[in-house]
Order: C-alpha cells, then sequence, then structure tokens
C-alpha cells in the first residue's frame, strides 16, 4: 500500500529519520533530502505528492527552495516546517503557494494529519475550477466589499482618485489586498479599456530590468536576438502596477525616477525618446517612513511622485470584515460540495486570531477547513492548531481591540522568548511603539 509519495527536506538528521520511520509505518513512500539542492535534484527525477520543508536550510533557504519548487511542478504540495516565532516567514511561505505550516516542535499525529489532507485535498481538487491566488487579473477579477467602516473609507478614496490620473501608492500589510485594490482602481479609471499591466518589481532582476520595463532593439546586447517591447509600453492607455516597489534596489529606483516624472523612456540600445500615457499606480508592504527614514526607498519617489497613498489597515484592526471575508471564500469555494457554514465557536476563534496574514491567510484557512469539515459546519477543531492554541477559553467574552492585541503581543513575546526586537519585527511594529504597548498594557507587572 501507498498513500503517497513524500519527500522530507531537513538538515537534521533526527527530523529526518524520524520522519522517514513514522511515515512508512503509515504507508507513505518517504525520501528524504538534506539540503534544497538535493531536494530540487529529487524532484526533477521522482514525482511527489507532498514535500515537507525545513525553512531553515543552509545555503538555500526554505522559501528560496518553495520558490523553485513552485516553478518547476504545479502539482505537488509543499509544508513548511517552522522554527518557533517564525510566523512571518510562515505566513510568508503561503503567500509562495505552500500549503500549510507547522512549527517546530510538532506533534508527529498533527503533521500527519496535515500530510494526509494535502493528499485528500489534491485529489479532490477540480482543476478545471481551481482558481491561482489572484495574481491572474484576466481570470480571477472577484472581489468583495468589506463591510468595516475603514474599509468603506479606501474605497471612497479610491474610488474618488480613481477617476482622476493622480499617482497612487498603495501601502499595507501583506495580503490586505492591495493587487485586487489597484485592479479596482483600474477597472473605475478612465483608462479601464487599456491594459492593466503588472510589474513585480521584486522579481526584476538587476541586470535585465531595464530592458524588462523599457524593451530593447534587436542586437542591444548579447542575448537579444529579437527586439522586445518592454511592459512600460505595454501599459500605454493603461494602468502600470509597480507592485512591491520597496523591493527595487535604490539605482533602479533612481532611473526608474525620470520615467515617473516624464512618463518619457528609451529603448535599451536605442536613442529615441518615446512617451507613453499610462496611469501608475505603486504597491509596497514596507512602513514608508521608516524606509525613508533607513535610506531603503529613494525619498523623492514618495514624496514628489506619489500623490496619493492610500492606506489598507490589516485584517485585525476591522474584526468586522473578518467574518464577512470568511463567508465569501466559503460561499466562493473553487470546488462544488456540500454548503458548509461556521459554528459560533469557530466564529469566535475567528474573529480573535490576529491574521498576520491577513485576508491572503483567511482565504486559504477557509479553503481548507472547508474541505475537510465533516458536519458541513467548521468547528473550532477544523482550524489550524496554532489559532485555536491562542484562542482564550472563553469565547462567549467579549473582547476589544485592545485585549486581542495584548494577547497577540503576549503570545509574539512568549515566543520570542521575550526578545523585543524580534517581537517587534514579528509584529510588524518598531520597537519604541512595542515599548510603549507593553508599558500601556502592563505586560510584565
Ligand atoms: N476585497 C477582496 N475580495 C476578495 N478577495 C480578496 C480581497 N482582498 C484580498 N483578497 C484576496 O486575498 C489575497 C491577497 O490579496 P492581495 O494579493 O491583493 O494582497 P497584497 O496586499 O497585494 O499582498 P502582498 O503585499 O503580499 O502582495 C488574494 O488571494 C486576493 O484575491
Ligand atoms: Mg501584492
Amino acid at each position: 500500500m501507498n498513500l503517497g509519495n513524500i519527500l522530507a527536506v531537513d538538515d537534521e538528521q533526527n527530523i529526518r529519520r524520524l520522519i522517514r520511520n513514522e511515515f512508512s509505518l503509515e504507508g507513505y513512500d518517504v525520501t528524504t533530502a538534506k539540503n534544497g539542492e538535493e531536494c530540487l535534484a529529487l524532484i526533477q527525477q521522482k514525482q511527489f505528492d507532498v514535500i515537507l520543508l525545513d525553512i531553515k536550510l543552509p545555503k538555500l533557504n526554505g522559501l528560496e527552495v518553495l520558490r523553485k519548487i513552485k516553478e518547476i511542478s504545479g502539482t505537488v504540495e509543499v509544508i513548511m516546517i517552522t522554527g518557533y516565532g517564525d510566523i512571518q516567514t510562515a505566513v510568508n511561505s503561503l503567500k509562495l503557494g505552500a500549503w500549510d505550516y507547522v512549527t517546530k516542535p510538532f506533534k508527529l499525529d498533527e503533521l500527519l494529519s496535515i500530510v494526509h489532507k494535502a493528499i485528500s485535498g489534491k485529489k479532490q481538487k477540480n482543476p478545471s475550477l481551481s482558481e491561482s491566488d489572484g495574481d491572474n487579473y484576466s481570470k480571477s477579477k472577484k472581489f468583495v466589499i468589506c463591510p468595516s467602516s475603514a474599509m468603506q473609507a479606501v474605497y471612497q478614496i479610491a474610488h474618488r482618485v480613481a477617476k482622476a490620473d493622480h499617482t497612487i501608492m498603495l501601502n499595507g500589510e501583506t495580503g490586505v489586498g492591495k493587487d485586487v485594490l489597484a485592479y479596482q482602481i483600474h477597472q473605475q479609471s478612465l483608462c479601464s479599456k487599456g491594459p492593466f499591466v503588472v510589474v513585480d518589481c521584486g522579481l526584476l532582476s538587476h541586470n535585465l530590468a531595464e530592458s524588462e520595463l523599457y524593451g530593447h532593439r534587436k542586437g542591444a546586447f548579447s542575448g537579444a536576438t529579437e527586439a522586445k517591447i518592454g511592459l512600460v509600453e505595454k501599459s500605454h492607455t493603461g494602468t502600470l502596477f509597480l507592485d512591491e516597489i520597496g523591493n527595487i534596489d535604490l539605482e533602479l529606483q533612481k532611473k526608474f525616477l525620470r520615467f515617473l516624472e516624464t512618463r518619457r523612456f528609451r529603448r535599451v540600445g536605442e536613442t529615441r525618446e518615446q512617451c507613453v500615457d499610462t496611469r501608475i499606480i505603486l504597491a509596497t508592504n514596507l512602513d514608508i517612513k521608516k524606509a525613508v527614514q533607513e535610506g531603503t526607498l529613494r525619498s523623492d519617489l514618495f514624496y514628489r511622485i506619489t500623490e496619493f497613498i492610500i492606506t489598507i489597515p490589516p485584517l485585525r484592526e476591522r474584526s468586522e470584515d473578518i467574518l464577512a471575508m470568511a463567508n465569501y471564500f466559503l460561499e466562493n469555494l473553487p470546488h462544488i460540495g456540500t454548503p458548509v457554514g461556521i459554528s459560533k465557536e469557530a466564529q469566535a476563534v475567528l474573529t480573535s486570531y490576529p491574521w498576520p496574514g491577513n485576508i491572503r491567510e483567511i482565504k486559504a484557512v477557509i479553503r481548507k477547513c472547508a474541505l475537510f469539515t465533516d458536519s458541513g459546519i467548521i468547528q473550532p477543531d477544523d482550524l489550524p492548531a496554532h489559532m485555536k492554541a491562542r484562542h482564550c477559553e472563553s469565547p462567549h467574552k467579549s473582547r476589544n481591540l485592545e485585549d486581542i492585541e495584548k494577547e497577540y503581543i503576549i503570545s509574539v513575546l512568549a515566543e520570542t522568548e521575550g526578545n523585543q526586537t524580534r517581537a517587534s519585527e514579528i509584529l510588524g511594529i518598531n520597537r519604541k511603539t512595542l515599548y510603549k504597548k507593553i508599558h500601556r498594557y502592563k505586560i510584565f507587572s
């Protein structure tokens, strides 16, 4: 009997041995690798159903390996194994397409159950109905209006500026919905009939960035065997969405500046300047002020170019949206199944959880839970262990945002063993703010 092919990637021999023994006993075929390079070589040779991937690996780290795995194989599910307190990286891994994550030290039962779910989820998935994670704009335009007053204000501003041709910066934590809002703005703008061109600035390679953006003449450099139209030119009469703008290096930011100010550019290898008529939207999940202060973002890019900053608040600051989004994702599952609901107890867990991965995380959680609930109603037990663990014992007690924030800070401080620098990184706030909050909530008294 073979329940599925598993590849366990961990640099610790003990963990590899443990996983091999336990999973083999359960009926899985287990292969192991001690680093990312071995893992990548193995997946070229053999088809795996699930990869258990340690986030901390020598040389190529887990996230890089995950990215490469997803390039090579579109079908394998990856479960990340993360160190205690490394929630942010784990959340980032969901963004890169990991199925789930477990935190070390993990219980084998927990890991077995996640692997089992991942494999049965694969079998149940209907590929023709499954949707890419909002990245393919032409296919996935689904957008739900969040009911919170904070988001209503965001939509109002977005709607108003959409009609003008202001350069807009969308700011907010990972997963809050910057990409989907950018597309909405494009849809509501006067250039909605034109193309919506996305540039993921984080993926621009330094050497080829100019040619990617501005295009090149045939023979402009070795390897330029054909002339190429760049993304900037493709966005003419439409919108150019510069996503993750904080991820481009300063030199490139400088080169960008002139184009952003003048809309003029030159294909690599050409002397003639061209001009495009393009609406520009930028997005970043960085704390803009801090990034400017620290010098990772050019101040002129933000203060001269950006005419409007729209900040999307994190989900934990707009708890009304949590259940609205959960129900929306439940009703719009990519597979057709029996109707599902969420029990009162599970709702309490959902609303008290701080959602560091924001809407992306709630989408992933709901989709997985709905797939595996036996009763048709999602119960607290169907939710991931780390969500239940931090939920307070009395779900009926009404808790305000401050209670939730206090609890979250306490749990992060516990995870980081009191290390405030690391805690502030995980929480996404600076140390001074954390210090103030610790005092305000009398956390150590
Ligand atoms: N209002 C919404 N309606 C429906 N789905 C949404 C909404 N907002 C966000 N989502 C979904 O949540 C996920 C994350 O959204 P999005 O990619 O826009 O976030 P982001 O802020 O750009 O994140 P990052 O900073 O990590 O790039 C996507 O799968 C998207 O489809
Ligand atoms: Mg984004």
